[in-house]
């Protein structure tokens, strides 16, 4: 009988997060209740955002625990069911964790549309493309002919905000950590500029990239490039808050950058945080927007693939130092 592998969580970071802070075991399959269903893991993403949940800052995750199996959103396929709409055989997003097998109630699972590339769901068509798609649509309410930054911008929600900007008829500069990154933003996915906040002139390389100012900031990282970002809005700007992934790996975040809230009243610019979860009404008819984005061509999806559970940690700590291009999904051997 197959055994369950999993990562578990053995210590919690003390200051950057290293692979020593988990560890691999085997242990039995779980046992299913009334109603629920056993998933058998084909891949999970990972994500920046989890990183905060290790520190204690998100507040959905709760506070941080050791000796629990890492948490992560992933693709399965039931293999045994004591539910009849969700049969032996289907395949659902889910919170699969960093664990080949998992018991789940129904409410945690959904069911993936038949003809469309399981994996989307850890991308476009998961919580990161949704964050994207509400956070760019819903909170910086682009109008066409705007200018849209995006900072952690070839990252997985990053590489998606940008496409849907252009898609909305915006011109779109993105802000990332490599040179190789910015010329897959400008080359394979049609940003109008991009520019390395590694670079010593960044500052300029910046303004001379937003020759018109920034009327949508889109913020993945908070620290300096929010800092950057406030200088370069146009009055009327929004910026929407989507995550500090510059904050997550260390035990003492900086303070918000300076000129909080003068340079806001003055420009008459909104700041505003979000939850994806605050959407969850209108995934659907979400998905089935960018479902046809990718199926006209509109939205190209970057995915980077790691294999094998044992592989996760590494590709965790490797993904919050720039790593990877687009979402990085771990797939599991069968
Ligand atoms: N609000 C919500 O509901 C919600 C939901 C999902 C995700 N999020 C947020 O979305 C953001 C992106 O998440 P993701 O999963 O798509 O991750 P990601 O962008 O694929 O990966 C993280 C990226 O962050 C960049 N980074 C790391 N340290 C940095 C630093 N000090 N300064 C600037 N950039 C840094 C790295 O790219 P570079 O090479 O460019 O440095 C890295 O590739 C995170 O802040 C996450 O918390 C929010």
């Amino acid at each position: 009988m197959d055994k369950n592998l999993q990562v578990l969580i053995k210590s919690l970071p003390k200051d950057k997060l290293s692979s020593d802070n988990y560890e691999l075991v085997e242990s039995n399959l779980p046992n299913i209740d009334e109603n629920e269903v056993l998933v058998k893991t084909i891949s999970f993403a990972i994500t920046a955002g989890t990183r905060a949940g290790l520190q204690g800052s998100a507040s959905y995750a709760g506070a941080p625990k050791t000796g629990i199996v890492m948490n992560s959103t992933g693709i399965g396929e039931i293999v045994e069911s004591k539910n009849e709409n969700f049969p032996v055989g289907k395949k659902v997003l889910t919170m699969t964790g960093w664990q080949s097998y998992s018991a789940q109630k129904p409410e945690s699972l959904t069911l993936l549309r038949d003809n469309v590339d399981p994996s989307l769901y850890l991308g476009p068509l998961g919580i990161n493309g949704l964050t994207a798609y509400f956070g760019l649509l819903e909170i910086g309410k682009p109008k066409e002919g705007e200018t849209v930054m995006i900072s952690a911008a070839a990252g997985s929600v990053g590489h998606l905000v940008g496409q849907i900007a252009k898609i909305k008829g915006c011109k779109v500069i993105g802000v990332c950590g490599s040179d190789e990154k910015c010329n897959t933003l400008v080359e394979e996915l049609g940003f109008d500029s991009a520019v390395n906040y590694k670079d010593a002139n960044y500052r300029q390389n910046l303004k001379e990239a937003t020759p018109n100012g920034v009327d949508i900031y889109f913020d993945n990282t908070g620290g300096m490039i929010l800092g950057s970002a406030l200088f370069r809005l146009n009055p009327g700007g929004r910026i929407a808050c989507c995550g500090v992934v510059s904050q997550y790996d260390t035990s003492s975040p900086e303070p918000g950058p300076k000129g909080i809230p003068g340079l806001l009243v003055n420009k008459s610019i909104r700041m505003e945080g979000f939850l994806v979860f605050d959407f969850a009404a209108k995934y659907e008819d979400a998905t089935s927007k960018i479902i046809e984005w990718i199926e006209s061509g509109k939205l190209k999806v970057l995915t980077d693939e790691v294999h094998g559970l044992g592989s996760a940690p590494e590709a965790f700590v490797d993904l919050l130092s720039g790593g990877n291009i687009g979402t990085r999904i771990v797939l599991l051997e069968n």
